[in-house]
């Protein structure tokens, strides 16, 4: 019912609609829509009223719920189940809980705050409550294989990248999945997938976003190397615009995936890459080399021209070699 409430109020725009209105829409009483207006007025909602005209609404709280979601992922695959949680351990955990238990695909797993977020490499991922952009969706991809799944990191990157470059910042991919900015890291992305030698259970792409952190609020270790939109921008930016473009570009490539394989998923990341062509050094398992990033291939791994030949490499960090780099740190 409240969220009824709030989506005619979001429909009369700054025009007032009475109790009477919203009662005889809704068919509940008018004392049942005072109740809920106050309740939509306690979770951060501003609602004003007149006595003759009723109720508008002014203002709309900075959270990412469902009732916030769902009319800007109107006839989308990632507006169909929403999982919300005001605050969790990590959405890649719920994710995985979630799917299974059957959770469909295009489930979006959301919150507002990760209590355990984690990223690769055992590492975690921290962001204070409500200023990033924390999620995982569940895919239940037919058209590939097990081994394709890596290449669902590569189609996230774009998606984010896209998203974020279309509020005007200049952004790029960090082979394979980092979005950065003046080289600092602003998003990390996490697949994990579930699956039989020939059939995926489903994949769960987790995204974690610097969204409107100041530079004071990272964690001493990153301070240097990571930075948010917000920083980038100079102001605030809008976290549920910014979620609904990411997932309408994740769906546009999801489903071109479907049809035609991940050709363009390929050609998108490349022209996005900031990795490419790049001096870098590869810190691998068990080893360490430098070398020329020179393209990724069918695979989705990076080959790095080294002076012994041509390398391939499917997992590790890579550290992009600041130019007038001499090799000796
Ligand atoms: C990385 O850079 O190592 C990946 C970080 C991924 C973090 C996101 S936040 C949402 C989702 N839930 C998690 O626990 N991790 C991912």
């Amino acid at each position: 019912m409240r969220k009824e409430i709030l989506n005619l109020l979001k429909t009369a725009g700054d025009t007032y609609i009475s109790g009477e209105e919203i009662a005889e829409r809704l068919g509940v009483s008018r004392t049942a829509v005072w109740k809920h207006i106050k309740e939509l007025r306690r979770a951060g909602y501003d609602i004003v009223s007149q006595s003759r005209s009723g109720y508008a609404l002014r203002g709309t709280p900075d959270v990412l719920t469902p009732a916030e979601l769902v009319p800007l992922l109107k006839d989308s695959l990632f507006g169909t189940n929403i999982l919300y949680h005001e605050e969790t351990r990590s959405t890649n955990e719920d994710a995985k809980v979630a799917a299974n238990d059957g959770a469909p695909d295009g489930t979006l797993v959301v919150t507002e705050f990760q209590g355990t977020g984690h990223g690769r490499l055992a590492r975690g991922w921290f962001c204070p409550k409500g200023e990033g952009v924390l999620f995982s969706v569940i895919l239940r991809p037919t058209s590939f294989l097990p081994q394709e799944a890596p290449k669902c990191t590569l189609l996230a990157a774009v998606a984010v990248a896209r998203a974020i470059r279309s509020l005007g910042l200049d952004v790029g991919i960090k082979w394979p999945n980092d979005i950065l900015a003046d080289g600092r890291k602003l998003v990390g992305i996490l697949t994990e997938m579930s699956a039989e030698m020939e059939r995926i259970h489903y994949i769960v792409i987790g995204i974690g976003i610097n969204v409107n952190i100041t530079a004071d609020e990272f964690t001493p270790d990153i301070q240097d190397t990571a930075t948010s939109l917000a920083i980038l921008a100079g102001h605030a930016v809008d976290r549920r615009q910014l979620l609904a473009a990411i997932l309408r570009e994740m769906e546009t490539l999801y489903r071109a995936v479907q049809n035609e394989g991940f050709a363009p998923v390929f050609d998108a990341w490349r022209a996005l890459s900031v990795t490419l062509g790049q001096d870098v050094r590869v810190l691998g398992v068990g080893e360490t080399f430098e070398g020329r990033a020179a393209d990724i291939d069918e695979t989705g791994a990076l080959l790095v021209d080294t002076s012994e030949g041509r390398r391939r490499v499917l997992a590790g960090d890579v550290s992009i070699r600041p130019k007038g780099w001499t090799g000796t740190r």
